[in-house]
């Protein structure tokens, strides 16, 4: 039988010969593998092999608008983005991204096929978020959501896609942009949400998770 150290040489040189081949790595910090690599081999464990989340904790990254992961990536790194489950799960994530792997990783993701829609069977409520997804709570001068984010929710520009996205983590972004400054480059959303009451949320993000998009 070989000495222990001998066995751990041999161990060691097999993990870092894996490492050093890019197309396998899960190496966060090596500039060297692509984006599709990281996509697939790493972020997959949570936001699925081509963006579609199973599990409502993680976001939908599918179809999303590139702009608006590029600069939600480069929140994390910079760690201006600070809500709990972002500091949490995406700094440590990003922190060793390069810009050209940013750049990537939202091309990747926004060339995936977008989520089919998850059926909500409340129409009272689908019926009441899609009156404030359409034309606002004008009352309280809260804007349409659609003026930006799409008629459909498909995203516009920058302005991230909705269509499709799990409502609960909906209701936290609004929370979050309503009663925090967590996301300090999402100050449009924090007077959008500001008169929203708990309801409106609910309401909205039951409705945007029902919408296919484009
Ligand atoms: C261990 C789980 C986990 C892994 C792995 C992970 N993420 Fe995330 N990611 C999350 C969670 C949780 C959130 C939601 C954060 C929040 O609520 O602010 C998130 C949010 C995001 C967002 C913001 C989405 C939005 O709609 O604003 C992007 C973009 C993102 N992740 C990209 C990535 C990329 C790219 C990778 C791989 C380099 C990755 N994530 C790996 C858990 C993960
Ligand atoms: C004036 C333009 C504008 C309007 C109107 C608007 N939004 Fe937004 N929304 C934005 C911008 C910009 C962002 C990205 C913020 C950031 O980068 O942090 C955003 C982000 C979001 C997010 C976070 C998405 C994610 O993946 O984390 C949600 C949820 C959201 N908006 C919901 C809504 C709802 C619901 C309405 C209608 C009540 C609405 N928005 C109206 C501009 C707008």
């Amino acid at each position: 039988m070989k000495p222990l150290h001998v066995l751990l040489i041999v161990a060691v040189g097999a993990v870092s010969a894996g490492c050093a081949n890019p197309e396998r790595s899960r190496d966060l910090a090596n500039p060297a593998v692509t984006a599709t690599t990281l996509a697939q081999q790493v972020c997959s464990n949570c936001h699925g092999l081509t963006g579609q989340a199973v599990s409502p904790n993680f976001p939908n990254l599918a179809g999303q608008v590139a702009p608006y992961t590029t600069a939600q990536l480069k929140g994390f790194r910079a760690q201006s983005r600070h809500d709990p489950a972002g500091f949490e799960y995406m700094w440590g994530l990003s922190r060793h991204l390069t810009d050209a792997q940013i750049d990537g990783l939202a091309a990747y993701y926004a060339a995936q096929p977008p989520v089919a829609p998850t059926p909500v069977a409340d129409r009272t409520r689908l019926d009441a978020g899609k009156a404030i997804f359409e034309t606002g709570v004008v009352a309280k001068a809260v804007p349409a959501c659609a003026g930006c984010h799409g008629d459909q929710g498909q995203g516009l520009a920058a302005f991230p896609r909705l269509a499709g996205q799990h409502a609960d983590y909906v209701v936290k972004q609004l929370l979050v942009f309503q009663r925090t400054d967590e996301r300090p480059e999402g100050s449009i959303m924090k007077t959008v949400a500001h008169e929203l009451s708990e309801q409106n949320v609910r309401d909205v993000a039951a409705y945007v998770q029902s919408l296919p998009g484009l």
